[in-house]
């Protein structure tokens, strides 16, 4: 592995993307910052953590043939990798809210931001950015955060988890991108938060409504029912889960 450690950065997202495109990087490049200035999450938030006490890194991916209509396949394999490394330090309940953030109990404890380089219908490389905290013991109630520290009582050296998350990444990835999508499937699903449960969601005007939670469908939508007889397919910008 091509590890990239810097001291500070804007967003090791972005640093990965610009270097990628200046440089011809190897598959598996992974760049870790102890502190990112500008820290991005998904649907333009920030992400901020402490200086030095968890893993902000991104991992770069590049693909000869991987259609853009499959790109979800990314976030699970990720999600689901994130989970095993997480499941052998002891890390109490851990399920997937869709689509990728990983909770510990109903707090979140890592957020995953795959991003694309696309050129047609096809995937050239993909930057999967990953905010795991790790030794952090205090976050602002508002976050709803928690930590391997809080969940667990344990300190973790975070190089050689960094080393253990990439690995597992690396080994999930060939398993699942290769022969046997459907037990990704199955498995992304056993782990889906609230599958199954009515759970109230926010519309981007500020309307509620409730609906239980089916599944989620090739694209990476979340399936919501609505009535027996209707189901409806959601992308993250179009709700947002109250849990
Ligand atoms: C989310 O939960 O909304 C996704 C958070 C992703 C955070 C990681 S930290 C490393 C990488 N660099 C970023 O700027 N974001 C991702």
């Amino acid at each position: 592995m091509v590890l990239i450690k810097l001291d500070a950065t804007d967003s090791t997202n972005d640093y990965l993307r610009e270097l990628r495109s200046a440089e011809n990087l190897p598959d598996g490049t992974v760049v870790w910052a102890q502190w990112q200035r500008k820290g991005r999450g998904q649907m333009g938030r920030n992400w901020t953590s402490e200086k030095g006490k968890n893993l902000t890194f991104s991992i770069l991916y590049k693909f000869k043939n991987f259609p853009i209509g499959e790109q979800f396949l990314l976030n699970m394999v990720t999600s689901l990798a994130v989970i095993a490394v997480l499941e052998r330090h002891d890390v109490p309940d851990l399920r997937i809210k869709w689509p990728n953030d990983i909770l510990s109990g109903k707090r979140k404890i890592c957020g995953i931001l795959v991003e694309t380089v696309v050129k047609g219908t096809q995937l050239k490389a993909a930057i999967i950015g990953i905010g795991l905290n790790v030794n952090q013991e205090h976050f602002e109630e508002g976050l709803r955060a928690t930590s391997v520290k809080i969940a667990t009582g344990t300190t973790i050296d975070l190089e050689s988890l960094l080393q253990e998350i990439e690995t597992e990444l690396e080994a999930t990835k060939k398993k699942y991108l290769s022969v046997s999508r459907g037990e990704l499937w199955d498995s992304y699903k056993a782990l889906l938060y609230s599958k199954g449960e009515l759970m109230k969601f926010q519309t981007p005007a500020g309307d509620f409504f409730t609906a239980v939670i089916e599944g989620v469908d090739a694209a990476g939508r979340l399936l919501l029912r609505h009535t027996p007889e209707e189901v409806k397919a959601y992308s993250l910008n179009e709700i947002k889960m109250q849990y």
